[in-house]
């Protein structure tokens, strides 16, 4: 944990606490049946079923299934929760009965995802009818270079404070390069563009919500390493308070978004 945002609660409050208050408000009712698609450690199914739903989350990492296996074990909530069954599996081979499910949950995944229509069109075929499709989606092109100069100078005043664990170059317009590179240009792997997955969540699921949210912010708390407990946790609220200052002024194009849908008829 030491090395993630894990290692502190009031960075979790700030990150996958608030996303995951973005997916309870978007699966209402009781009792529903949910499928998590690339559930990573398993918070966000392990929430729901808390909430009383009955949760399947699939990811193909066996080492982190294991994680999502033992907080699930050991989870002092497990005889009032909904079922909760983990399963390791690349979702492209996965399947299960077509509308089985009252709501299929994409959480910083589908952009991983080849083909992501292919991807959408299984979550379609394995939902009931007006279930509901969640995805919370990293767009990386819509890094812009306001963010990245934000960015640039949060991640340098740090690092001149010995608070962050990088090096960018000390020249601003290098590091502002360096930081649009790493994020738009440098990347090995085939990354979807926001246009690839939004045109084929409007298709097949007709849109009932869409929203942007603050995640350049979660870069920095990742790397920032503030001796004091209490003055990294007011930073860091400050870092994204401004983040969703700028994002609602729109200075600067945000990245995470939220599509919740009803399944379209094929
Ligand atoms: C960035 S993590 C997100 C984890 C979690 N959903 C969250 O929001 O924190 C992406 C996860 O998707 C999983 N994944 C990637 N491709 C997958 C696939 N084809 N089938 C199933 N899981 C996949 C990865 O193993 C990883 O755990």
């Amino acid at each position: 944990m030491k090395d993630s945002l894990w290692r502190q609660p009031y960075l979790i409050e700030l990150t996958y606490a608030d996303n995951f208050s973005l997916v309870e408000n978007s699966i209402r009712g009781r009792n529903l049946r949910v499928l998590e698609v690339g559930c990573g450690t398993g918070f966000m199914s392990l929430e729901l079923a808390r909430m009383g739903h009955d949760v399947v989350g699939i990811d193909m990492n066996e080492k982190i299934l294991r994680i999502a296996r033992r907080t699930m074990e050991t989870d002092p909530h497990s005889k009032t929760r909904g079922d909760l069954r983990y399963e390791v599996a690349d979702f492209n081979e996965w399947s299960d009965d077509p509308g089985t499910y009252d709501a299929v949950l994409f959480s910083r995944v589908l952009h991983e995802l080849p083909h992501p229509r292919k991807i959408l069109s299984r979550a379609h075929h394995l939902l009931k009818n007006g279930g509901r499709l969640v995805c919370l989606e990293y767009a990386y092109d819509g890094m812009d270079r306001r963010a990245a100069t934000w960015l640039y100078q949060i991640r340098r005043v740090l690092e001149l404070l010995g608070w962050y664990s990088s090096h960018l170059p000390e020249n601003p317009k290098e590091g502002v390069d360096s930081i649009m590179k790493a994020n738009l240009y440098g990347r090995r792997e085939h990354i979807n563009k926001y246009d690839e997955m939004r045109h084929p969540l409007e298709q097949l699921f007709h849109g009932g919500h869409f929203s942007w949210h603050c995640y350049h912010c979660w870069d920095v708390f990742r790397d920032m390493r503030v001796p004091d407990q209490k003055k990294e946790k007011a930073l860091a609220s400050l870092f994204k308070g401004m983040e969703q200052i700028l994002i609602d002024s729109r200075e600067i194009q945000p990245v995470l978004f939220l599509f919740v849908g009803t399944k379209a008829p094929a």
